[in-house]
């Protein structure tokens, strides 16, 4: 295991783990089209805190791996039977080969998608599966285009250099994995509008735990203002009845290693 953490983010695994658990509860339908069974290896790549890890853990064998350290802590501290390891989606080994790598919600984070499935291909055995979901074309389309404007307004020149989320086509994914020796079996983009917590902060606390790159170099007031435009910006479109929703757009894919 490469136990090298490479983390550019600065997690708060409590914020994370309290507030934001919808993350892996949608996840929960990406379980069924991973259908784990008994005695198989399995990864959960970008574990986070450990919820799904051990969803999967019912009769398989899984290690979960995430490039947060933080995130690895509270892991180990929920489940304590299982194993965690600090480690990079883009550059892993495994002592062993697997039947399946599983990630859910991750892959946006990381724009080198060839590293990583690299990475993911070498750790598979030949027909082991490769099931995700993460962000695809169009997510957050809505939040992106009004933090830009946000950030604008207060005289930030280069908004569109601070993004590095990768949301892919479905189209561009499977050409990747194609071209990595996998055969794409099912592939899915679809909107899923996802309520956030916390009534009328439900937004301000999302952007606050997503979108620090953003807020490079800005003071605390720069912050609330960026946020407080947000919020005025999408209030005609993502705030209904007292809640607030993001613009989610999702990409399932499920790919075998044939090559
Ligand atoms: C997502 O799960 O799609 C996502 C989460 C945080 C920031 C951007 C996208």
């Amino acid at each position: 295991m490469n136990q090298t953490s490479v983390s550019n983010y600065d997690w708060n695994s409590s914020l994370y783990q309290e507030k934001h658990a919808f993350v892996w509860k949608y996840g929960e339908n990406l379980l069924q089209i991973l259908n784990p069974q008994p005695n198989e290896r399995i990864l959960d790549l970008g574990c986070g805190t450990g919820q799904l890890t051990a969803k999967i853990a019912g009769g398989a064998e899984v290690i979960g791996i995430d490039s947060a350290p933080e995130m690895i802590e509270q892991a180990r501290q929920n489940y304590p039977q299982l194993k965690f390891q600090v480690a990079d989606a883009k550059n892993f080994h495994l002592s062993q080969p697997l039947d399946a790598v599983f990630s859910n919600a991750v892959l946006h984070w990381i724009p080198q998608a060839d590293n990583v499935i690299n990475s993911i291909s070498k750790s598979l055995k030949i027909n082991g599966r490769f099931i995700a979901e993460f962000g695809g074309k169009g997510n957050v389309e809505s939040i992106i285009k009004a933090l830009y404007n946000a950030l604008e307004n207060i005289g930030v020149k280069n908004a569109p250099n601070l993004n590095l989320w990768y949301f892919p086509s479905i189209g561009e994914y499977a050409l990747k994995l194609e071209k990595q020796g996998f055969e794409v079996t099912y592939s899915y983009l679809f909107s899923r509008s996802t309520l956030l917590q916390d009534k009328d902060a439900g937004l301000a606390n999302w952007i606050k735990m997503f979108c620090g790159n953003f807020f490079q170099g800005l003071s605390e007031e720069q912050k609330i203002m960026v946020i407080q435009d947000v919020e005025k910006q999408l209030k005609p479109k993502l705030y209904q009845e007292g809640n607030w929703f993001a613009d989610y757009k999702r990409i399932q894919i499920k790919a075998i290693k044939i090559g």
